[in-house]
């Protein structure tokens, strides 16, 4: 099995490919073209949001493709200025409206924004979207254990999904764990430390070991960690190359040795106090 076809099956049933394409910050100029190439590449799961304004052009491309709309998994996310019951169900019909999408397969909250305080509300409304079909699944992003903790108790709940920043600077441990607990799957955002890890002595003496590229082998960890990865890139060929992780295992030194690499948040933008509206 390839790691395009490798897939998780998600708490509510649905399954998740193993790895996904990034789309942010593409921008309004190449986002169509970069989410072509990267169906033609093989990506299934793709990457957006209301506030990286490129829904437009990674809609269009979704609509252009030879590949059934089933065979498409579109993830968005509600941002911060639309926190709260009423304005959540309507950023996402204002981002289907700008995909030109009936549906998306996975609907996130952005940030927590807890000094905001409306993330509750904000996921009673994913519940209700998913209920009305306009989402199949839903999750968030940038949650902590007491954000999620305090939306299961709330609602009942579970999210399906936590995407959160994780890369051998910052492998989220914890994160992982009380992930596993709730039976959440991870996605990682910045998987490749955007671009910046892979000059890193530890990381490219890992990949001349196994023959492929840093980023490969640094998408392979992520793999074998059961967290899913959403690289960007603007490049088909290391769109390829991204998800061409199937020829080779990393051993287990090799995967502790970079999560040793552990250094902390690539910009400092902890979940408690960031605010992105
Ligand atoms: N939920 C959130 O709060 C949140 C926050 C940040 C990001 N995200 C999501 O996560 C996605 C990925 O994160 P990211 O874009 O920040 O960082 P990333 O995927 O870790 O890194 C992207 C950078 O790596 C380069 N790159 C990609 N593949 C490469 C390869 N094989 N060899 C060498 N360089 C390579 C890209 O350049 P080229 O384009 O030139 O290849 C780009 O500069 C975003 O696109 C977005 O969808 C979510």
């Amino acid at each position: 099995m390839t790691s395009i076809e490798q897939t998780y099956r998600l708490n509510d049933g649905h399954e998740l490919p193993a790895v996904g394409f990034g789309t942010y910050p593409h921008g309004r100029d190449d986002s169509r073209e970069s989410t072509q190439s990267a169906l033609d590449a093989g990506y299934r799961l793709l990457d957006t949001a209301l506030s990286y304004e490129n829904e437009a052009e990674v809609g269009a491309a979704v609509r252009a493709s030879d590949l059934g709309r089933d065979e498409i998994l579109v993830t968005t996310k509600v941002p911060g200025r639309y926190h709260g019951y009423d304005a959540t169900i309507g950023a996402l019909r204002e981002s289907l409206g700008n995909l030109g999408l009936d549906r998306v397969e996975l609907y996130l909250i952005h940030w927590p924004l807890p000094r905001v305080d409306k993330y509750v509300d904000t996921w009673r409304a994913l519940i209700e979207l998913r209920e009305q079909g306009l989402t199949r699944s839903i999750g968030v992003s940038n949650f902590t254990e007491a954000h999620l903790h305090r939306i299961i108790d709330e609602t009942g709940v579970v999210p399906a999904v936590n995407q959160i920043e994780l890369h051998p600077y910052f492998p989220q441990e914890q994160m992982r764990a009380v992930h596993d607990e709730l039976g959440i799957r991870t996605e990682s955002w910045s998987p490749l430390g955007r671009g910046g890890l892979l000059d890193e002595p530890a990381v490219v003496d890992i990949a001349e070991a196994h023959g492929v590229s840093p980023a490969q082998a640094v998408l392979r960890w992520h793999l074998q960690l059961g967290v899913v990865p959403i690289p960007m890139s603007s490049n088909p060929q290391r769109q390829r190359q991204n998800i061409d992780l199937a020829g080779f295992a990393l051993t287990d030194e090799q995967v502790t040795a970079l999560s040793a690499l552990e250094k902390g948040r690539l910009k400092g933008q902890d979940p408690d106090v960031y605010e992105e509206f």
